[in-house]
């Protein structure tokens, strides 16, 4: 079936998938995308537009949150469809005259990508037409260190993100992999967590009658937990 250009597919990238590679401009020099980044986590989000409030307000919770998301290993990097030289009015202004929540005088340190083009922006499906042709909607991928997209969130134009999940989120894919475990709803550090199902029968009645020594509790056989304490998920996770 033909397709009109509205319709033509765009491409979305997907959990698991390497993250698109992209050469920008941003207000810290250049980028190479995700190569300068390997090794590191890495949160890729976009913005809709510079000078607007909920950016400002993210981007300001943001900045505040950058040395905490370091001490987890993970560097944040911005995008918006703006030129250079309006993420940097835009970034002066907001460390000159805005005060939020207790925020003042805020420095944005990370890098924010200038995408006129949208290059970026539409290579990682952050134009989506239904909400703006012309502004990115406010997109969260995060990147393990060796290049792959290991969740993805977005959110409308109308809607801050919640930062404070942003960084449960990050800590959560680092405990998965780091002790090969799962987290339930709203897991938090020192919550316990998910042991995946057995592979077989006979492990699963292992498990269910206490032979298991990586499980602790078994609601039934398809849903074991393991108590792990919040003090050996940091020190694992944190730089000291
Ligand atoms: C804002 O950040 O305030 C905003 C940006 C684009 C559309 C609506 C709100």
């Amino acid at each position: 079936m033909e397709q009109t250009q509205e319709q033509q597919v765009v491409s979305m990238p997907r959990i698991g998938e390497p993250a698109p590679a992209f050469k920008a401009v941003t207000t810290q020099g250049d980028i190479n995308f995700p190569v300068d980044y390997k090794g590191d986590w890495v949160i890729l989000f976009s913005h809709p537009a510079d000078f607007t409030p909920v950016c400002t307000s993210e981007f300001m919770t943001f900045a505040s949150m950058e040395d905490k998301f370091a001490q987890a290993n993970c560097k944040l990097v911005g995008l918006s469809v703006d030129g250079l030289y309006s993420h940097i009015a835009w970034l002066r202004t907001i460390k000159e005259k805005i005060e939020y929540r207790g925020m003042k005088n805020v420095e944005v340190n990370f890098p924010l990508i200038e995408d006129i083009t949208m290059n970026v922006a539409k290579k990682y499906g952050m134009i989506q037409p239904g909400e703006s042709n012309t502004k990115a909607v406010r997109a969260v991928f995060f990147i393990d260190p060796k290049g792959i997209i290991r969740t993805i969130i977005y959110y409308p134009l109308s809607l801050g993100r919640n930062f404070d999940e942003l960084y449960r989120a990050l800590i959560a894919l680092q405990t998965a992999d780091e002790f090969g475990i799962a987290t339930p709803a709203d897991w938090r550090p020192g919550d316990d967590v998910i042991i995946s199902p057995a592979g077989s029968c006979n492990a699963a009645k292992d498990r269910m009658e206490g032979k298991d020594s990586n499980v602790d509790e078994c609601k039934d056989w398809f849903f074991c937990t393991r108590k792990l304490d919040k003090d050996t998920v940091l020190k694992k996770i944190l730089k000291k």
